[in-house]
């Protein structure tokens, strides 16, 4: 990694707009300067900022196969998501990074795999989807389960990915609303209801877990109910950061801190420090 401190210019290639609801989230591809890479693995994040307006930390939600252009999907919630979302392809971004740990890819190697994503939780999963999938990976990895669930139809992102994603051999993906709507064929209701109902055998997996942290707590909940070990359960903090590298203590749940401990932690780690996340 270059100074960690010092932020690195990209250009904006391409903007997605992913939802059609009330909520704002645009995926933004990346190029940095004179073809230089990024080189990432899945759960790690970076710090974007515009000069003038601040910084502040988002996950990759690009393959990690591929460096060269890399995806961040942003909730627009205040002034620096808003001000990246009034940019425009061609216009600039300053990125530093990649910081965090990562997935257990490899202890994860062998075992069947369950995703459960809640909206823009998705987002954040997104690398390690494309990394098991990936031909020279997916034999690595048993059944792939998903669970998407959003608040409407509107609300699921990278819908465009889903067919490709359900084509892959041995993968299953059910999606998810919280209330009827009009023509929806999917399931109704949240992702830990619906557990009991679907068909996956929790002896040699990892579930891996996002989405807001309510939701994140009632499916860790069902999940230890049904037998299935804390140290199985995999989720990703999103807290409070500044400098993203273990310096300025925004970010601290007890003696860890997200940006450099997390923000990948087990469900058994995080019943070990404070109630916070
Ligand atoms: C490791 C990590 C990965 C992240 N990945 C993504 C991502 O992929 N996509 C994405 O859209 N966002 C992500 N976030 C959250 C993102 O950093 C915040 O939305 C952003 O900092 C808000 O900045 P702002 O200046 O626009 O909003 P602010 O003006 O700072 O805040 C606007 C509102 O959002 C709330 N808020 C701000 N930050 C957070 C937060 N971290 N958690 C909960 N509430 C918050 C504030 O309390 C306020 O109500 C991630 C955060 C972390 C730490
Ligand atoms: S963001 Fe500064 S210590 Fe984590």
């Amino acid at each position: 990694m270059k100074n960690p401190y010092i932020a690195q210019k990209t250009e904006i290639m391409e903007v997605i707009v992913e939802t059609s609801s009330d909520l704002d989230v645009r995926t933004y591809k990346l190029k940095l300067d004179e073809g230089q890479e990024m080189k990432f693995m899945p759960g790690q994040f970076v710090e974007l900022s515009i000069p003038g307006i601040g910084e502040a930390p988002f996950g990759f939600s690009s393959s990690p196969l591929e460096s060269s252009q890399i995806e961040v999907t942003i909730k627009k919630v205040g002034s620096v998501t808003e001000a990246i979302h009034n940019l425009k392809p061609k216009d600039n971004l300053w990125i530093r990074g990649p910081f965090g740990n990562t997935f257990p890819v490899k202890e994860m190697e062998g075992s069947d795999i369950f995703y459960i994503a809640g909206g823009l939780g998705l987002a954040p999963l997104r690398p390690l989807i494309l990394y098991m999938l990936h031909d020279t990976n997916r034999a690595k990895y048993g059944q792939i389960q998903m669970l998407l669930a959003a608040r409407s139809t509107g609300d699921f992102i990278f819908k465009r990915e889903y067919d490709d994603w359900a084509k892959s051999p041995n993968t299953n993906l059910t999606l998810t609303i919280d209330r009827p709507e009009e023509g929806w064929q999917g399931q109704v209701g949240f992702p830990h209801m619906l557990l009991p109902e679907i068909n996956f055998n929790y002896s040699n997996a990892y579930v891996v877990l996002c989405g807001p942290p309510i939701m994140i707590k009632a499916v860790a909940s069902k999940l230890q109910e049904m037998g299935v070990p804390t140290e199985k359960i995999v989720t990703t903090l999103e807290m409070r950061m500044t400098c993203g590298v273990g310096k300025c203590g925004k970010c601290n749940i007890g003696h860890q801190y997200v940006c450099i401990d997390g923000p990948v932690f087990s469900m058994a780690q995080l019943a070990e420090m404070p109630d916070e996340y």
